[in-house]
């Protein structure tokens, strides 16, 4: 069973993907990561993330990468958001997350175009969405609980761009599938959100 779980930045996308894996026992893979990587790479490598010569030849990372705290911060999600514009880093990217997407027994992913592009044919595709203000402000309280100053306007402002460029770029844009489920977690916790995504895959997939 292949789960697809998509959607922008703080919806609350990866906390789910996470829990439907635990829940369901498969593996699971966060390919936001995989773009983190590629733009901290080619800040390592002094390139240019609007570059597509650059961003490809970011895309060569080691996987010890992967494991860098330093790839959770914002400033490596809007290097992640520069670089996974350009063509030929997404398909640089696309067999690594379509043999995980297809490995015995299935995977959850989650991402931007996890039912549109990389696994389409995913028995369950769930699109979370959250308002900019909601997905702002838990930013706000994460950053703020790891000691982190920073103000709210800033982590708005911010948000708002990655999401234009996300949805506006060219090739596999942030949409939902037209067959995807929207959960929309504005008004929902952590637990709540949790329960209401493990609903929707349940009513997706045949007992
Ligand atoms: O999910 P995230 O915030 O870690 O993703 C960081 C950036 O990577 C996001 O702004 C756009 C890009 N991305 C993408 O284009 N396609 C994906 N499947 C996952 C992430």
């Amino acid at each position: 069973m292949i789960i697809a779980v998509d959607g922008p930045t703080a919806s609350g996308k990866g906390t789910i993907a996470q829990a439907l894996a635990a829940h369901y026992r498969l593996p699971h893979l966060d390919t936001g990561l995989l773009y983190r990587a590629v733009g901290r790479q080619v800040a390592l490598n002094g390139g240019d993330p609007d570059s597509p010569e650059d961003a490809l030849a970011g895309c060569a990372f080691a996987d010890a990468l992967l494991a860098e705290p330093e790839l959770r911060s914002e400033a490596s999600g809007g290097l992640a958001s520069r670089v996974s514009i350009h063509p030929a880093v997404r398909s640089a990217l696309y067999d690594r997350q379509r043999a995980f997407a297809l490995q015995p027994g299935g995977a959850v992913l989650d991402g931007r175009d996890i039912g549109t592009v990389i696994a389409p044919e995913a028995e369950a595709k769930l699109f979370i969405t959250a308002s900019v203000p909601a997905r702002a402000l838990r930013r706000f309280l994460e950053m703020q609980n790891a000691g982190r100053a920073v103000s709210l306007v800033d982590i708005e402002a911010d948000l708002a761009a990655r999401d234009a460029r996300d949805r506006n770029r060219a090739d596999a844009p942030l949409v939902a599938a037209p067959d995807a489920a929207l959960l929309e977690t504005s008004d929902l916790d952590r637990d709540a959100a949790i329960t209401a995504a493990i609903a929707l895959v349940e009513r997706l997939i045949p007992a």
